[in-house]
C-alpha cells in the first residue's frame, strides 16, 4: 500500500516548525505543511501541533469527518505511527487549554454583543 511506511514517534518530532510539520492524527501521520495554509480557521491551530499528536483535537470537531477531508488527508499521508511498547506518546489535551479559552471568549462575545 502507498504511503503506509511505518515511521516511529521520535522521527514525526523532529518535523515540528512551520515549514515542516508534520501531524499524527489517529495514528496516522501526515505532512500538513502546504496544506495548513488553506485551513479556513487559520494555520496557528495546525502550527501547534507540528511534531506532536492532534488526534483529540481533530476529532472534537466534527467538520473534519467529512470525505472531502478525508480525501485531502490521504494524499498527504507520510505513514503510520508505530507504538512501541511501553512508549507514551502525548495526546496533548493541556496543549489546547488556552485556545478553547479564546474560543470560549470569542464566542462568549458574539453572543452578547452582536
Ligand atoms: C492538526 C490538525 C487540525 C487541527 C488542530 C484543526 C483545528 C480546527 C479548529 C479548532 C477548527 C474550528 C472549529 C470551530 O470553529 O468550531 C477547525 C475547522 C475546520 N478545519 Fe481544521 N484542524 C486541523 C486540520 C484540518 C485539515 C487537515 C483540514 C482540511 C484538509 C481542516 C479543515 C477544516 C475545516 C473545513 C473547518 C471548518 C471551518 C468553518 O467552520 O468554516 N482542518 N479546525
Amino acid at each position: 500500500m502507498i504511503n503506509s511506511r511505518k515511521i516511529e514517534y521520535s522521527e514525526v518530532q523532529k518535523h515540528n516548525t512551520k515549514n515542516d510539520c508534520w501531524v499524527i492524527i489517529n495514528d496516522q501521520i501526515y505532512d500538513l505543511t502546504n496544506q495548513k495554509k488553506f485551513h479556513p480557521v487559520g494555520e496557528s491551530y495546525i502550527n501547534i501541533f507540528a511534531g506532536k499528536d492532534a488526534t483529540w483535537f481533530f476529532n472534537l470537531n466534527p467538520i473534519h469527518y467529512k470525505s472531502e477531508i478525508r480525501d485531502i488527508l490521504r494524499g498527504l499521508k507520510v505513514g503510520n505511527l508505530i507504538r512501541k511498547e511501553g512508549q507514551k506518546i502525548p495526546d496533548n489535551k493541556i496543549t489546547i487549554i488556552p485556545l478553547l479559552i479564546l474560543i470560549f471568549i470569542v464566542l462568549s462575545y458574539y453572543f452578547l454583543f452582536i
